[in-house]
């Protein structure tokens, strides 16, 4: 019995050696998040080593990405991070939704939830040193000014779709 199962997880796991995720490596940065706020090199440089594989359209992959279903897992990171903040697709979020954004970056780095502790054990390069936080912190806070001196308040409101009466949650 045990050898049977054994034999079948063996077979599961050579099968899906050959069913890939996607690979996120599309390369469009036509809405980039410089075409509105320009970056300085250092910057640019932290988002690149930190951020990028899982919050543009271009990951670089490790080697081990071929083993399946390491691959599964970390296609799930790539697609959950982008849905959530994509630097790629920046310039085309409404106003609000960009005051957000970079609010919840400022967040999420000061809190140390960005990048994934299960990334940084590996890219040890991307482990925030408290200068690289204030400096993504204060250009993001820098632009979240400009933001609130030029629209009015109410533009910057989400508007999230309200749930109709008695729905289940
Ligand atoms: C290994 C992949 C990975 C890396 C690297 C990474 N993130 Fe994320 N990020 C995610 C995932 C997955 C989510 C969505 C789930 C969650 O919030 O935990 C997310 C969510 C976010 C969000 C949205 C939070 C929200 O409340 O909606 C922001 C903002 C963010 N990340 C910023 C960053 C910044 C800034 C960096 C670099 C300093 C970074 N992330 C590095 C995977 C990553």
């Amino acid at each position: 019995m045990i050898k049977k199962i054994l034999i079948g997880l063996l077979v599961a796991l050579i099968v899906i050696q050959f069913i890939r995720p996607a690979k996120n490596n599309s390369g469009d940065v036509t809405k980039d998040i410089t075409n509105l706020y320009p970056m300085s090199d250092s910057v640019k440089l932290v988002f690149d080593k930190a951020c990028a594989d899982c919050h543009t359209n271009n990951t670089k992959y490790p080697f081990y990405a071929s083993i399946q279903p390491i691959g599964y897992w970390l296609a799930d990171h790539v697609k959950d991070g982008k849905r959530h903040f994509n630097i790629n697709e920046f310039a085309g979020y409404r106003i609000g939704k960009q005051n957000k954004k970079l609010e919840e970056v400022i967040e999420q780095i000061k809190e140390g939830e960005m990048p994934l502790p299960s990334y940084t054990l590996i890219h040890t390069e991307a482990k925030l040193t408290e200068a690289e936080k204030a400096l993504i912190s204060n250009w993001c806070q820098n632009i979240i000014d400009t933001i609130k001196a030029t629209y009015p308040a109410d533009s910057l409101k989400l508007k999230r779709p309200t749930k109709p009466e008695g729905a289940a949650k």
